[in-house]
């Protein structure tokens, strides 16, 4: 019998849940522990929801496993192999720098840390273990922004011209989203996907300009920026909007329009084809995605570099920690009304 990846999940929140459900699916790994400061999601007597139809839908009342309190109790585990942080962003510094310590793989949900100077500490880290880190930055592995990214990357429609990306959503609630010294508010712990992606298929822009009001987090809870790279070079038109302060029962929604020489691509997520690409003089193609979330993607593919001995991709999660760079030069142009160069 091959022998299966040891994983210690800390927090059972929304994404706590989600990642457990991922781990049931896979026949390499077991998760021997989980943490949480909270009895009844330990016991699993209350449970947290995603936002994402689909998502969260575990249960932790029937896993034989260990239970912790602390998430640093789990992460002395000897037993446990690879670490995975869901706690909430303002921890995982803490949580990142124990378990690399101890020389634990580590998983850290999104965004890396909470602030930039935490984020470059994280990579500083990591270059100096010989664990396997992942920031988890699953919308690098959703099907519909893999087909993007291959999209931009092949020039398969020509160069990109712009790219607008959108997220929308009601308040989360709960202690961890209202406190903005804790999530970021939606400018950090939503547009961070978004920001991310932007950095991900464009590298790091010369400078942003946001616009952007506070919301119930007590932060930053709306935001529309605009990304401005390199005018000496080839420069898409890039812009995004973020917000959490849609009203009660609007649900969840995520969109792009990337517009290219020849081709526009539309990806709706409350529509039936969710991906189309429209060509003037044809017919609009309807894209046949992978099915499935991002989560499982980037949690497959973790757990693989893992087993297969891989090295970590330093660059990546370096491009994580500078998407945070990106984020606070945005803060910045909020509150100055200003284009403000990013620093990274
Ligand atoms: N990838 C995504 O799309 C996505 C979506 C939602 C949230 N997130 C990220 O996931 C993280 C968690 O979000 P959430 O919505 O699950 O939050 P949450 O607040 O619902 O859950 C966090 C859990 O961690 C527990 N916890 C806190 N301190 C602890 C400690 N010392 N030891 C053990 N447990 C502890 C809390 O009790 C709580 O149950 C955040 O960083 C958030 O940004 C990512």
């Amino acid at each position: 019998m091959t022998k299966k990846l040891k994983v210690g999940v800390i927090g059972l929140g929304s994404m706590g849940s989600t990642h457990l459900d991922i781990y049931a699916q896979l026949s390499n790994v077991e998760v021997i522990a989980i943490a949480d400061s909270i009895q009844s999601r330990l016991d699993g007597s209350s449970k947290a929801e995603g936002n994402i139809s689909g998502q969260a839908q575990g249960g932790v009342m029937s896993m034989d496993t260990k239970k912790y309190h602390d998430g640093m109790d789990l992460i002395n585990d000897p037993e446990i192999q690879l670490v995975d942080i869901c706690v909430g962003t303002d921890l995982h510094f803490i949580f990142v720098e124990a378990a690399l310590a101890k020389g634990k793989h580590v998983l850290v949900e999104k965004p890396l840390a909470r602030t930039y100077e935490e984020a470059k500490k994280i990579v500083q880290l990591a270059k100096n273990s010989s664990s396997n880190i992942m920031s988890a930055m699953c919308l690098r592995y959703w099907p519909a922004w893999v087909w993007l990214k291959e999209a931009i990357e092949s020039q398969e429609y020509g160069k990109c011209l712009s790219l607008n990306c959108k997220r929308q959503t009601s308040f989360p609630g709960g202690s961890f989203y209202s406190s903005h010294n804790q999530c970021g508010g939606a400018l950090l712990d939503l547009h961070v996907h978004d920001t991310d992606f932007i950095n991900y298929c464009f590298g790091v822009p010369v400078s942003v300009f946001s616009q952007g009001y506070k919301g119930p987090s007590g932060g930053i809870d709306h935001v529309v920026t605009n990304y401005i790279f390199d005018k000496e070079k080839f420069s898409p038109l890039v812009s995004s909007e973020g917000t959490w302060t849609m009203q009660e029962g609007y649900g969840f929604d995520m969109s792009y329009t990337a517009n290219f020489e020849n081709g526009t691509a539309t990806y709706l997520l409350a529509e039936k084809e969710t991906l189309k690409v429209f060509k003037s003089g044809f017919e609009p193609e309807t894209i046949d995605l992978k099915v499935g979330m991002g989560y499982e993607f980037e949690i497959r593919s973790f757990v693989d570099e893992i087993l297969s001995g891989k090295k970590t991709n330093i660059d990546l999660l370096n491009q994580a920690a500078e998407t945070i760079a990106i984020i606070e030069a945005e803060k910045v142009s909020i509150e100055t009304c200003s284009v403000v160069a990013v620093e990274s």
